[in-house]
């Protein structure tokens, strides 16, 4: 595996890999975990080489937001992806990815509002701007990322679409389904803040997230469904909700009542100083 830090040897090598077959790329912040990994196999799946990109992007944190907590342990993330058979680490200097009167920005109307965009404002217009990036660096011919976050997976798609980037394109931009711990939380590179005590409690997320889908499936009514479920979030040891809202899938349009095409219910939630994030699929009726 190459670790490649500056953009002129990713070129190089990226123009290298090509010549062998289609390229795919997983785009990370590192502190890779199982989630992480699945999405490098899935990528082995259907390119030839596999780039994988770690880089905590500072444009996407927000003032008082964890950039200089975030966990950075690249030679452990590196040793991990080596036993995947990755062939290029792009793990760029922030100098290498944002020099010095780097000015730009990419924003995405619709659906970068609400949800988390709500509660962390700029947070997409820096993960458009960082993918939309490292979409032109490599030039994947396809892309993976996780349906954990979902509403980064809806911006980066309608960023491919509305930009009409060829590589790749936005149906080639795959979202991998959300790799859970045995007791159903998600897996999280924020899940390292939780003390054991909150690692446990934090089980009443998707816990209440079942439940309250099995709720709306059997006909209660939206509302009360999404009053119950920040309840029992927050009788399970969270002390705020961001947010708990029925959504439709494909491009997030608000719902208040079930609705007959594919629907998403997203939350966000904090125990102690983290934020935990979850989604999950509600049938149509
Ligand atoms: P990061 O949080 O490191 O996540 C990298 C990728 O892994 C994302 O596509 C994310 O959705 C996916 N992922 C995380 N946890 C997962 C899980 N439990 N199951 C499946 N996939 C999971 O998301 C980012 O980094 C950044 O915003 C990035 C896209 C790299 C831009 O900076």
């Amino acid at each position: 595996m190459q670790i490649i830090h500056t953009l002129d040897p990713l070129r190089r090598a990226i123009e290298q890999l090509r010549t062998s077959g289609p390229v795919a790329l997983v785009p990370t912040m590192g502190a890779l975990h199982e989630g992480h990994l699945t999405l490098v196999r899935e990528a082995r799946k259907h390119a030839q080489s596999v780039v994988v990109s770690i880089f905590v992007n500072p444009l996407q944190f927000g003032a008082g937001e964890d950039l200089d907590a975030y966990p950075r342990q690249l030679e452990r993330d590196a040793g991990l992806l080596v036993a995947e058979g990755v062939d290029v680490l792009w793990a760029p200097t922030v100098e290498a990815m944002y020099p010095a009167g780097f000015a730009s920005n990419v924003s995405v109307a619709g659906v970068s509002e609400g949800l988390c965009g709500a509660a962390r404002p700029g947070h997409f217009d820096g993960v458009a701007t960082v993918v939309g990036k490292l979409f032109n660096q490599v030039l994947p011919d396809v892309a993976l990322f996780g349906q954990k976050d979902w509403q980064q997976l809806a911006v980066i798609r309608r960023m491919a679409r509305d930009l009409d980037l060829t590589r790749p394109a936005a149906d080639r931009i795959m979202g991998v389904e959300t790799v859970r711990e045995a007791d159903g939380l998600a897996l999280s590179s924020r899940n390292a803040y939780l003390s054991p005590q909150q690692r446990a409690a934090a089980v009443a997320l998707p816990d209440a997230m079942r439940a309250a889908i099995a709720r709306i499936e059997s006909g209660a009514p939206v509302p009360a469904a999404l009053a119950k479920l920040e309840t029992d979030i927050l009788a399970g040891g969270f002390h705020t909700v961001d947010y708990a809202q029925l959504r439709e899938a494909a491009d997030l349009g608000l719902l208040d009542a079930r609705a007959d095409k594919p629907m998403r219910l997203l939350v966000a939630a904090r125990i102690g100083t983290t934020r935990l994030i979850d989604n999950m699929a509600v049938a149509p009726t």
